[in-house]
């Protein structure tokens, strides 16, 4: 059922009804660098969260998610379903949309929740447009991403990057998108180039760390290791004996931060002018760190990207802020199903591979609203 249809089958049809959508992203490479201002190569998916907004009878938000209905009078956090989407409320009255009436909200989604692919960003950019929509508003597509930032960060207090925003709102079809994580922009669209080629996601049973404990320890050590070594951001170049000489933990989380971004420029090059072979050892490189140096993995998650490489892929990592959550592999078209199945038997009950596809962002999806 589509998002509209759940509104008008949960509280009665009448009214207009104003619909946003967005997809979520896949990190190919440059995890736990974007809140260090690194560099990151991440898509927008074609797995999407749609929110349908109509003005409500009564003077509550009536929220309808997931099978559950909530009704709330205030948009500030409380710890229930409605608290993405009302926080995405918040942060347009924040700046200055301070009309938005009362609402019932319905929400669809294909994309998993709490999988390592960006569902609360594309929950909160998906209201925010749809909420924009029924107000009558458009916005360029850079607002979208400072408005969710501020959900994500000042109302729901997750210290995050702007790696998710960046990627659910300006994702094309097709490309693969090179983002800047100091300057908050995309420096570049590359094409996915090769046909025989194909990107392989599985979510697992155990759910990630969105903004837990782990989460911001990390953020604060990444923080940490920039000041002790002077830099500004992950983009620095950083003697790698200054990184080795911070005290452990500091010495392997600060390798971990620049290597990855020294992937990420590598990864670049790769996707321009080398082979997919080169790209799944840089992935393949990257869990390896993440596992080692960050220490973001968990037993499951190395179980199954280990499966996918004895299966035949040509690289696999753990996608996402880690501690659970999905393993992306990178596999040839041939191998693609025996590499999910044995990701999946490796992912154990709940586990579910599909394969990704580069997609469109939510600026692309909602033209009129997002300009
Ligand atoms: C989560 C956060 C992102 C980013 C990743 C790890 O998805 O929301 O900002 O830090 O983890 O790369």
């Amino acid at each position: 059922m589509d998002a509209a249809a759940l509104l008008e089958r949960t509280w009665g049809g009448g009214g207009e009804i104003f619909s946003g959508t967005s997809p979520g992203r896949v990190t190919l490479i440059g995890e736990h660098v974007d809140y260090a201002g690194g560099l990151v190569l991440a898509a927008a998916i074609d797995s999407f969260v749609t929110v349908s907004v109509r003005r409500s009878a009564a003077s509550t938000f009536r929220i309808v998610s997931s099978g559950r209905t909530v009704e709330r009078a205030e948009t500030m956090p409380c710890g229930d379903i409605g608290d993405r989407i009302l926080g995405a409320v918040e942060a347009l009255r924040r700046a200055g949309h301070w009309t938005v009436p009362a609402l019932d909200i319905a929400v669809e989604a294909s994309l998993p929740e709490s999988a390592g692919l960006a569902s609360s960003a594309a929950v909160t950019c998906a209201t925010l447009i749809a909420v924009l929509g029924l107000i009558g508003a458009s916005v360029a597509a850079s607002e979208i991403v400072e408005w969710a930032l501020v959900a994500e960060r000042d109302i729901a207090g997750i210290p995050c990057g702007p790696l998710d925003q960046l990627s659910v709102v300006f994702g094309r079809s097709g490309d693969v998108l090179l983002l800047n994580c100091l300057s908050i922009e995309v420096d570049a669209r590359i094409p996915w180039r090769w046909d025989d080629a194909v990107l392989v996601v599985c979510s697992t049973a155990e759910r990630h760390d969105n903004g837990g404990d782990g989460y911001r320890q990390r953020v604060e050590e990444a923080g940490e290791v920039l000041a002790a070594v002077g830099a500004m951001s992950a983009q620095e170049t950083v003697d790698p004996a200054a990184l080795a000489a911070l005290p452990p933990p500091l010495d392997r989380r600060g390798r971990h931060v620049f290597t990855e971004t020294n992937r990420v420029q590598r990864a670049a090059e790769v996707l321009r002018s080398g082979t997919a072979a080169d790209l799944g050892d840089i992935l393949s490189a990257s869990h390896a760190s993440l596992r080692d140096d960050y220490e973001v993995s968990t037993p499951l998650l190395d179980a199954v990207v280990a499966a996918a490489t004895d299966a035949g892929a040509l690289g696999a990592r753990l996608v996402g802020a880690g501690f659970g959550g999905s393993v992306l592999a990178l596999c040839s078209e041939a191998d693609a199903d025996a590499v999910g199945a044995a990701m999946t038997a490796a992912a154990g009950d709940g586990g579910v591979a599909w394969q990704l596809r580069p997609d469109a962002g939510a600026a692309w999806m909602n033209p009129g609203t997002v300009v």
